[in-house]
């Protein structure tokens, strides 16, 4: 099997929907691996992971080690990596972390949350051979309390400034838009207007490919309210929980460690 290539998920578009999940560990990244198209090491490492509230406190070190380990496990799928909250304020600045997170991880795209503000980024980085993935609609580091997270252009003026904004991102150098938590019509015209894919997150099936967080999709950490756009497919803590209760239950009753399990 051989890696695919930017240039086939662009064929994809208008043909084929494209697939991406996010990984933070090595394992995780060998099972998606040649399943997905593309693998997202994303901020969300922090909620997922770290048990944070928000992505505001992930920073290089994190993304950089998640992002490495990742990006060893695969062969075959693309990897985008995530820039966290406060990196990319300048261009100076979103230039060196993003050279700094790409030499590390060798990660083949960095994300970063835009909007009108950091266009001429995108730009920059794009310039300076950089593949650029751009996030618009809701981006979650604007937000410490995701509980106050709403979908976006619901109205004309609304649908027109994310149009806008997208095709601006375009043709600053944008390789792919994630659109994130935004309406039906919004996407399915952002879509409509660019040659570049769009990643829908919560966007409708009008964008050119779904991503989703993965211990979303096999309900990680059950007890925590997921977003209505979160579709899970399994259940794993059930899974794990009984292989623990099969574990202490052989300890207790010294079926475990068996000679089968043990040295001579
Ligand atoms: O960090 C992440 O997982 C993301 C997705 C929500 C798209 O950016």
């Amino acid at each position: 099997m051989t890696k695919i290539t930017y240039k086939k998920i662009l064929l994809k578009k208008n043909v084929e929907a494209i697939t991406c999940l996010t990984a933070y560990s090595y394992s995780i990244g060998k099972i998606l691996d040649n399943v997905v198209d593309l693998i997202l090491i994303g901020d969300s490492v922090g909620t997922t992971t770290y048990g944070m509230n928000n992505t505001r406190g992930v920073n290089i070190e994190m993304m950089k080690n998640h992002g490495r380990a990742v990006v060893k496990s695969t062969k075959n799928s693309m990897t985008i990596i995530d820039m966290p909250y406060k990196t990319y304020r300048n261009k100076k600045e979103a230039l060196i972390n993003s050279l700094d997170i790409i030499k590390y991880t060798g990660a083949d795209f960095i994300k970063i949350e835009t909007d009108e503000s950091n266009i001429e980024i995108v730009k920059h980085l794009s310039n300076k051979k950089i593949n650029v993935v751009s996030h618009i609609g809701v981006t979650p580091q604007k937000f410490s309390d995701f509980s106050k997270i709403k979908s976006v252009g619901k109205n004309n003026s609304d649908i027109k400034a994310l149009v806008d904004l997208a095709k601006k991102l375009e043709d600053a150098g944008s390789k792919l838009i994630v659109l994130e938590c935004v309406s039906t019509a919004a996407s399915k015209e952002i879509t409509r207007g660019l040659s570049i894919p769009t990643i829908g997150i919560g966007s409708s099936k009008y964008c050119d490919g779904q991503v989703l967080v993965i211990d979303d999709i096999i309900n990680f950490n059950s007890t925590k309210k997921k977003p209505k756009f979160v579709k899970k497919y399994l259940n794993i803590e059930k899974h794990i929980l009984k292989a623990i209760k099969n574990f202490v239950k052989d300890v207790k009753e010294e079926k475990f460690p068996s000679s089968k399990n043990s040295y001579k």
